[in-house]
């Protein structure tokens, strides 16, 4: 039931901080990350030498985000693709020691099931990280992780989004941990990062709910460019595939430097422009970006750090996100601003956010 909030997308949305709270607990113990879901062998998971991440949609958004902590964390290179792009490809070039991890809220998705098939018939060991108990997914895999995240019944996935990602972080650490390539300090004090993630997003929740003003900025909008670097590019893909599908409005997104290879076409005056610019290593950059958006008379609503000045003075609107402490994280906390900008655009248009047209919860054909 609704218990008070106005959709289910407003509900998820909010029960984002308790979800990752659930999920974190009890995972660390002496000898550090407890994933025991994983059945793997120590000796097995250290000699794991390639994986291929393969889901769909929001989930393979997740994918990109676990790709860069699986290589930084514990120095293991990743594939990461589209489910229906795999399934048609010819070489698969995997070693006797790649694993399979498919990502997928529903545990029903066919294009990611199809997937999964065939990696295990090429004698790959398949890990899952689902929300759903007792799915395809988590039946048909040699190793499960349940996100926990609780149902998720808005069509538009938000809180299995941002539980999938602390999910993957903790499988990137287990890895490190196997592999040696971290020491039980690093690998603790890497837990206690994720363990701030809940209390980060309720700040982020607090500031957003009370912000509607940033919506007003796609008012007579046709069309959105987001933009973001780094682990933020991922937020951008998320934040434009909130927007477009629940308020039906045109969104792209694009690593920021790729701009000026294209997109910058688009750009005219009051053309919004959604750009995530935290404080990062590529913090600069990206702000460089949005003078050249700036310049071309486009309305940049920005994600930034509290206290960035660099940005507010450029922005039409920031939507603030507190300091984090990992910038690897940044997205599990810069995303919710995005995906409650969605919900007032949607709602703002007269769109009905938790069904939106076309669309279905767990795509079961191919
Ligand atoms: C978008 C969305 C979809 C799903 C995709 C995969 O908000 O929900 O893009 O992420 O259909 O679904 P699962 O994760 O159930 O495999």
């Amino acid at each position: 039931t609704l218990g008070g909030y106005a959709d289910f997308m407003e509900k998820e949305i909010s029960e984002q901080p308790e979800a990752i709270e659930r999920l974190l607990k009890g995972r660390l113990g002496e000898k550090g990350i407890l994933l025991d879901e994983l059945r793997m062998s120590e000796k097995d998971l250290a000699a794991v030498d390639r994986i291929f991440i393969i889901a769909c949609g929001t989930s393979y958004h997740v994918g990109l985000i676990a790709r860069t902590l699986i290589q930084t964390w514990a120095h293991v290179p990743v594939v990461c693709e589209y489910a229906s792009e795999f399934n048609y490809e010819q070489d698969v070039l995997i070693t006797g020691h790649t694993l399979c991890l498919i990502i997928t809220q529903s545990g029903e998705t066919a294009d990611t099931l199809t997937a999964a098939r065939r990696m295990k018939g090429m004698g790959c060991k398949v890990f899952a990280v689902t929300n759903v108990l007792g799915s395809s997914a988590a039946r048909e895999s040699d190793g499960v992780l349940y996100v926990q995240a609780g149902p998720e019944v808005c069509v538009c996935s938000t809180k299995a989004y941002t539980a999938q990602m602390v999910a993957c972080a903790l499988f990137a650490l287990r890895l490190a941990q196997a592999n040696g390539h971290m020491d039980a300090a690093e690998v603790s004090g890497h837990y206690a990062d994720l363990a701030t993630l809940p209390d980060l997003i309720r700040t982020v929740l607090s500031r957003a709910w009370q912000d509607k003003q940033a919506a007003t900025v796609f008012r007579r909008a046709h069309s959105a460019l987001f933009l973001g670097r780094g682990v933020n590019s991922t937020t951008a893909y998320e934040g434009a595939l909130k927007l477009k599908e629940i308020s039906y409005l045109h969104a792209e997104a694009y690593p920021a430097g790729e701009m000026k290879h294209g997109p910058i076409a688009l750009l005219e005056p009051g053309f919004p422009v959604v750009a995530i610019v935290p404080e990062d290593r590529v913090h600069d950059k990206t702000v460089s970006n949005i003078q050249e958006v700036i310049a071309r008379g486009a309305t940049c609503v920005a994600v930034a750090t509290d206290g960035d000045e660099s940005v507010a003075s450029l922005c039409e609107h920031v939507l603030w996100i507190p300091p984090v402490e990992d910038e690897l994280l940044v997205p599990i906390v810069a995303v919710v601003h995005l995906q409650v900008l969605a919900r007032y655009v949607a709602r703002s248009r007269g769109c009905d956010v938790d069904k939106p047209r076309n669309l279905a919860k767990s795509v079961t054909v191919e």
